[in-house]
């Protein structure tokens, strides 16, 4: 991954192009940052309205004894409404403006106008989720996209570059959660997550990884992660993450991520046309696997444990069966009303084993759970339902400040009546309207009394439109929000 360098405007290196960023005004475009050192090459196409300095406006002009062989005007919008978020955009249209040209090294002079955080955080960001392509399953290489291999930050102080190391490493955890979702389904198996769990253990002393395998997950008794895991020749994996970062403190957060890794939709198979971004079904387990890296990485002062269920959904003579009753970890029976529910299962035995075994203070899921989140919001946010006011408030909160937005659902008593079963204690299906409601509504009840947030990510995982610096495909959603949430925690 590019990793940031600073610089004087003086003593930058040579590169391919310059960044100069400029506000837009009422008149002519004026210069976000000290750069009078340009001011001619920048004059022509100000004075001819060639640029404006709008919001994410690019113009490419070229120039000669400088260090640089090409300058990029690029608009801000006007100062007074620049925001972290506005920043991030510009910066990643300014990222894929030399994607396109084949550019690779340049120098990019850090404009004012917000907190010197807020800067580092929005321009780093920008660039960084832009300048990532999943290349490895292509084997055409003049099809290979050039990403920038070198960046200065020309005139950050030495306390800006510290700052960009931090979002260094925030993205370094988005870069991974992606490639685990974008990997073929048959590369990224159970086994495969479990296997990254103990590479995270290896690299940061502080995270302890246990997996269970399938007669342990047996001699546990979670039985409706087993009942998923019928109709697949792979075996389950349930995967732990323990990180200890205030031995100290009894606080912990558990992070629960679903670890489907194809979802057929089992017996009740998924039609053509909605089987065919099935591998992403385990985004929820990337989320957590992330953000597991970011905290150690970060060293955050923080006790988080990371919890995956494992398995696919696939189809086979021995799957699990519409109609029939399976026990689960809690001893809640559960009638499969529909195979395709199987995340809320696997995270139903999640949850219960969390709440009793590592005695959380709160737990935060990530799954990929509903088609109904689909319909709702779209794929501009997540959803999310809590049974605790102050903490979705606080995950809210760090939505605004990462963009990874958040919107909350309700989880009314009444819900709860559409989930009775003639013959078991519930029903894996509500009705189909308020079906993402139903779903979390179905999870709340394993979860007692612990404060719960659980996110929807199923539209906010995976893009087929990319948008700004989200690309096609895995967005690694969930781990910016995680890094933001818990980094608010330790300041409490
Ligand atoms: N993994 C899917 C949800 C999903 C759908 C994720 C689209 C991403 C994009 C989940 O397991 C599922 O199949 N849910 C069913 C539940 C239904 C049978 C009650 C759904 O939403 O259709
Ligand atoms: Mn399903
Ligand atoms: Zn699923």
């Amino acid at each position: 991954m590019l990793k940031f360098e600073s610089a004087s405007l003086k003593g930058r290196k040579m590169a391919d192009l310059i960044v100069l960023p400029f506000w837009k005004t009422s008149k002519k475009p004026v210069p976000a940052a000290e750069i009078d050192h340009f001011k001619e090459d920048a004059s022509a196409p100000i004075s001819h309205g060639d640029f404006v300095g709008k919001e994410g406006e690019v113009l490419v002009i070229y120039s000669s004894g400088k260090k640089e062989r090409r300058l990029a005007l690029l608009g801000l919008g006007e100062k007074e409404k620049i925001s972290v978020e506005k920043l991030r955009r510009a910066l990643s249209n300014l990222a894929k403006e030399c994607r396109t040209r084949k550019i690779k090294e340049i120098n990019v002079v850090m404009p004012e106008g917000l907190q010197e955080e807020d800067v580092v955080r929005g321009v780093t960001e920008g660039i960084l989720l832009t300048n990532y392509a999943f290349v490895r399953l292509k084997h055409a290489a003049e099809e290979l996209p050039a990403l920038l291999t070198r960046v200065v930050l020309v005139g950050a102080s030495a306390q800006a570059l510290q700052l960009a190391k931090k979002y260094e490493a925030i993205c370094e955890g988005v870069y991974l959660a992606r490639d685990l979702v974008n990997g073929n389904a048959d590369d990224v198996t159970p086994q495969f997550l479990a296997d990254q769990a103990r590479e995270l253990s290896r690299k940061h002393s502080k995270i302890k990884t246990t997996t269970f395998d399938k007669r342990r997950i047996e001699k546990e008794k979670l039985d409706l992660l087993l009942a998923v895991n019928r109709g697949s020749h792979r075996d389950p994996e349930f995967i732990i993450m323990d990180y200890l970062g205030d031995p100290k403190s009894k606080e912990r957060t558990v992070l629960v991520g679903k670890g489907v890794t194809y979802d057929t939709g089992g017996l009740n198979l998924k039609p053509t046309g909605s089987m065919e971004s099935m591998k992403d079904d385990m985004g929820g387990a990337a989320t957590v696997l992330g953000a597991m890296h970011v905290i150690a990485k970060l060293g955050l002062k923080i006790n988080v444990i990371g919890v995956i269920p494992a398995t696919e959904n696939a189809i086979g003579p021995a799957s699990y069966k519409p109609g029939d009753v399976y026990s689960s970890y809690a001893k809640k029976s559960v009638e499969i009303r529909n195979t395709d529910a199987e995340g809320r299962l696997i995270l139903a035995d999640a949850l219960a084993y969390a709440v009793k075994n590592f005695k959380p203070t709160r737990i935060i899921d990530f799954a990929t759970l509903t088609g109904a989140m689909v319909i709702a919001l779209g794929h501009m946010g997540t959803g999310m339902m809590c049974n605790e006011d102050g903490l979705a408030d606080a995950l809210m909160a760090a939505g605004e400040h990462t963009y990874e937005r958040l919107w909350r659902f309700p989880l009314w008593d009444e819900y709860k009546e559409g989930l009775k079963s003639d013959i078991a204690d519930l029903k894996n299906v509500g009705e189909r309207a308020a079906g993402a409601i139903y779903a979390a509504k179905f999870l709340q009840e394993f979860v007692g009394d612990v404060p719960w947030a659980h996110c929807d990510i199923a539209a906010s995982a995976f893009l087929e439109t990319p948008r700004q610096y989200l690309p096609k495909h895995a967005t690694g959603v969930g781990v910016r929000l995680m890094a933001e949430f818990l980094e608010s925690l330790c300041k409490k």
